[in-house]
């Protein structure tokens, strides 16, 4: 198989810890004037560009900084329709309590296969061209057996990291009959869903009346673990809640949103740093005119967090990490090194993946390249499209 050499990176950001010779000073394993070798999808070496191994071909990105491509942790790709009006609403002060959901779930029932497919083919297209290189897909707008499945049949044609989120709302039909819905999604709903998905996710949420209570989460987590499906829970968006004690309790990869915790949640979440991670996402919080996730105080109580997007119609209709990242520094006070690690290592670590999220030889390929010198400036150009990833062949795009 043909190797090729990428040359030519002024600055190499590998997020690797153990790398001999990079500067380890903010824990991002920064090479300067290095090269990458990629045989077979793989990293096969990293290093100084003065050692580089002979490869079969080779590609100059002239000077340019290569990232790990961003790893998307949390997306609602899967859903029609617009709901344009409800973001100018929020803008105007309206708050979000998960009431639109309803109107998506309407869209995508009504979208057909192919619609939906192409949808989502523009949607993870849209990410990398904006430097994501792995991303997570969630169903939860289809909320029926048949939408439900197909949604993830659908998702799991772009990624192997699928989750069945059946227990996104009770819609419309179960609104009187709440326990009914728990046991379909823990029942008929699961068994169509579960061959096509990894995880199993739940929106618990007491301070929205469609979202599920701790009980009914448990319930259905655990349902799913029972199926051989990974958990995740988006937890604490609106106000304080259970969400962050339930994911540590359950043994979660991840709990999403964290907006609100307590000092016991974070005191929680730091015991479990090894197991659960706590993913922020704050296009959401801009989106709904929230405030922003304290990530300076789960940092500093050792918490393992992600940043993501949460891509979907309601909260955040945004598909750009480097976005996400922004956010990050200037509203939630994370250094830029923080902010990228989050949206590489972190996120990866909250997919409980190793192979993706660091520059490392037997890692996947999946780098990300930046029209500019360093990944400072991912920060510092704030909103100007510099990030993409680089394609396999080696195709960088001048
Ligand atoms: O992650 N919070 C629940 N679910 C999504 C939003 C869903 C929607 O409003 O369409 C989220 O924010
Ligand atoms: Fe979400």
């Amino acid at each position: 198989m043909n190797s090729t050499a990428f040359t030519g990176i002024a600055e190499l950001v590998t997020g690797d810890a153990l790398l001999d010779g990079a500067d380890h000073s903010e824990h991002l394993g920064l090479l300067s004037d290095a090269a990458v070798v990629v045989q077979d999808g793989l990293i096969a070496w990293v290093g100084p560009a003065s050692q580089a191994p002979p490869a079969d071909e080779r590609a100059d990105v002239g000077g340019r900084a290569v990232i790990p491509g961003f790893v998307d942790s949390h997306s609602h790709l899967v859903f029609a329709g617009d709901r344009s009006q409800e973001f100018a609403a929020r803008m105007t002060g309206v708050r979000y309590d998960g009431g639109g959901i309803v109107t998506s779930v309407n869209a995508t029932r009504a979208a057909s296969d192919d619609e939906l497919r192409a949808l989502v083919a523009g949607r993870v297209a849209e990410m990398r061209a904006q430097g994501t290189t792995t991303v997570e897909i969630k169903s939860g707008y289809g909320l029926s057996v048949r939408d439900e499945a197909r949604s993830l049949r659908i998702a799991a044609e772009f990624t192997p990291e699928t989750t069945f989120l059946g227990a996104h709302v009770v819609p419309p039909e179960f609104a009187d009959r709440r326990s009914e819905y728990v046991d379909l999604i823990t029942g008929e709903m699961l068994a169509a869903c579960a061959p096509h998905a990894r995880w199993i996710d739940v929106f618990c949420e007491p301070h929205s009346a469609r979202a599920f209570t701790e009980d009914e989460a448990r319930v259905v987590l655990s349902a799913g673990r029972q199926a051989g499906l990974g958990l995740r829970v988006h937890g604490n968006q609106l106000g304080h809640g259970p969400g962050a004690r339930l994911a540590v309790e359950m043994g979660a990869a991840s709990v999403d949103h964290c907006t609100f915790l307590s000092a016991e949640d974070v005191e929680q979440l730091a015991a479990a740093s090894d197991t659960t991670v706590a993913t922020l996402l704050p296009g959401v919080e801009f989106s709904t005119r929230s405030p922003y996730p304290n990530a300076r105080r789960l940092l500093d109580a050792g918490v393992s967090i992600a940043l993501a997007s949460d891509c979907n119609p309601g909260t955040c209709y945004s598909s750009s990490i480097p976005f996400v990242l922004a956010l990050a520094v200037r509203e939630m006070s994370l250094t830029p090194a923080e902010a990228l690690l989050a949206a590489t290592v972190g996120s990866a670590k909250s997919l409980r993946r190793k192979d993706i999220g660091v520059i490392r030889t037997g890692n996947r390929a999946d780098l990300t390249v930046l029209d500019a010198p360093s990944f400072l400036h991912l920060f510092y150009r704030a909103g100007v499209p510099i990030a993409r990833a680089l394609e396999p062949g080696g195709r960088h795009g001048q």
